[in-house]
């Protein structure tokens, strides 16, 4: 069995290479970002108050997550609706650092992530894989890059999708307000854990941060 955490700052290229790496080494990889976002989204669909905590615990009892391959890549299921492309929408980006600095949001995600990873190898990208879901890892890896680069990476994305029509400086100043948030929150912060490898992608391509990572994993 094989557990690789990744971890690391917004659109620092962590589901590119997990995405990569489950291919090359035929194992499951679960994006929990698109976890949170998917409760950012369910929350925001029912018009819940974040302070009610008892609204939030009641549409978390009753929340199904559920991902799916399909040819244009994994698709994600909210209570059994695709919602792959409104997960990605300004809205939910815009408001998914909030939700997820929840207590109790944490605790139940968590808690999926870890039964996604009983008696299977997978990796996992997110904020937290390598310090809290999987602190037992086989190999965590901390993906960084300058925020410009990020930023700009992002805006090259979202223009070839269609997703956001947001202008690089927005794009940037948004990542730069999200890893404030992510890194400065009471429940388990953005951080590198202490045996995490570090990795700044800044000027490497994916194909090259691909194969360095592997190389790792096989050495
Ligand atoms: O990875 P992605 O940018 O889609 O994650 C969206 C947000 O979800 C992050 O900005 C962070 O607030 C939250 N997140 C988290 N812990 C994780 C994964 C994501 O707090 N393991």
């Amino acid at each position: 069995m094989l557990h690789i955490a990744i971890d690391g700052p917004a659109s620092s290229g962590k589901s590119t290479l997990a995405k990569a790496l489950s291919e090359a080494l035929d194992i499951i990889y679960l994006d929990t970002g698109a976890m949170y976002r998917a409760v950012t989204l369910a929350l925001q669909e029912q018009a819940i108050d974040l302070s009610d905590i008892e609204a939030v615990q009641d549409v978390l009892a009753r929340i199904d997550i559920d991902f799916a391959a399909s040819p244009s890549g994994q698709r994600v299921y909210l209570n059994g609706h695709d919602v792959t492309e409104a997960i990605r929408q300004d809205d939910v980006t815009n408001a998914v650092s909030e939700v997820a600095a929840i207590k109790e949001v944490r605790a139940a995600l968590v808690a999926m992530q870890q039964r996604f990873a009983l008696n299977q190898s997978i990796v996992m990208d997110g904020r937290d894989i390598g310090t809290v879901v999987l602190p037992e890892a086989d190999y965590k890896f901390y993906l960084t890059a300058s925020p410009e680069i990020r930023a700009e990476r992002r805006f090259a994305e979202n223009q070839a999708k269609g997703l956001s029509n947001q202008s690089y400086e927005a794009l940037l100043e948004s990542i730069i307000q999200r890893d404030a948030y992510d890194s400065s929150r009471a429940e388990s912060p953005l951080r590198k854990a202490s045996d995490a490898i570090e990795l700044d992608n800044s000027h490497m391509t994916t194909e090259a941060t691909v194969a360095h990572i592997l190389n790792i994993i096989r050495q």
